[in-house]
């Protein structure tokens, strides 16, 4: 099989071929969004899954190539890196304490993509989320508008499905964020929260969705207590998908992620979750939407946390 890759086609790097390095690796190939390089320091592990999901090209009838690699080299130039690299969470685990051992790898990552493809657009889903892009920002040394987190995307498709679920609409009707940090302080907006614009309250009394809030904080937790082996997988490839497509796409889709703040919602040199635009310029806009005090105050709440995590970096 060829592994030539076409110059002339989008490049993405996937650091880290595990669960969601392979899930990434489907949904780009299936979406025709460009060639996949598959990185991991594993060796067999990337090129074993890059070779079964080359045969699904064909059926796909699609043009792109997908490679397996053990060598940063080969994701040079990419024009987006997304990096999953690390240890997922285990029963009992919290995403912070996945902290120390996630840090040290994600310093090699960085210094991979620093050396091979420092103009890329680089997405971070590694946990603890808004830590590591924190370090991955910081260890690239790349423009910040250029590195960004995915948390935001998918809290929020947690907190859209189970209201959807509860009103009985389509998913794709009901439009709500969760900002803050990707953690048990992460905060759904419910003021902003709408069934293709009507408030969310016309349709769920304040106390259920109090109910609905929690089990949205609780959500990713909910998926390891049952699964037991591994944390959310296809989930987070579809959202961190997205915002990969926004980006080659020149999109220009507003989407919540981690980005570092320059003085918006009161909060200086601080990743955490808000509203972004996202094009071909990377992060092109942090939008700042009104919040009730209560939500400013939970944001708040999120925000010293995650400062108090980075501290720990
Ligand atoms: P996984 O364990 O299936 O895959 C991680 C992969 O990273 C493994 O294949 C491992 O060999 C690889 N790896 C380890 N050290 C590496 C290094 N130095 N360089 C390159 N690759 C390396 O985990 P999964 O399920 O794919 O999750 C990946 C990460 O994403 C975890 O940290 C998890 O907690 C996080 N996550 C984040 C979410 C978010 O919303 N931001 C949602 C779900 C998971
Ligand atoms: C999730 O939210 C564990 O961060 C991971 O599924």
């Amino acid at each position: 099989m060829s592994h030539t890759m076409n110059t002339t086609r989008k490049k993405i790097a996937l650091i880290g071929a595990g669960n969601i390095g392979g899930a990434l690796a489907y949904l780009a190939l299936y979406k025709e969004l460009g060639d996949v390089v598959l990185f991991d320091v594993v060796e067999g592990v990337p090129q074993g899954k890059a070779l079964d999901l080359s045969h699904c090209t064909p059926v796909f009838q699609g043009s792109v190539s997908i490679k397996g690699t053990n060598s940063y080299e080969d994701i040079k130039g990419a024009d987006v890196c997304i990096v999953t690299a690390g240890i997922a969470r285990k029963p009992g685990m919290s995403r912070d304490d996945l902290l120390k051992t996630n840090a040290d790898i994600m310093k090699s990552v960085a210094k991979g993509i620093k050396e091979y493809a420092p103009k890329s657009f680089v997405i971070v889903v590694s946990n603890p989320l808004d830590a590591m892009v924190t370090l991955c920002q910081r260890e690239t040394g790349l423009p910040a508008n250029m590195v960004v987190g995915m948390a935001g995307v998918l809290d929020s498709a947690r907190y859209r499905a189970f209201l959807a679920e509860e009103i009985g609409v389509s998913p794709s009707s009901v439009n709500a964020m969760v900002l803050g940090g990707h953690g048990d302080t992460m905060v759904p907006v419910r003021s902003h929260t709408t069934v293709n614009g009507i408030p969310v309250s016309k349709f769920i009394k304040a106390d259920r969705l109090t109910e609905i809030e929690k089990r949205v904080r609780g959500a990713g937790g909910e998926v390891v207590a049952l699964l037991k082996t591994g944390s959310a997988f296809c989930s987070p490839a579809a959202s961190a998908l997205e915002m990969a497509e926004s980006y080659l796409k020149d999109q220009k889709k507003v989407l919540p992620a981690a980005a570092k703040l320059n003085g918006e919602y009161g909060y200086k040199d601080l990743y955490i979750g808000v509203p972004v635009q996202i094009g071909a310029g990377g992060i092109e806009k942090i939008i700042e939407i009104d919040l009730t005090d209560a939500e400013k105050k939970e944001l708040n709440v999120s925000a010293e946390a995650v400062k108090e995590l980075v501290t720990l970096l």
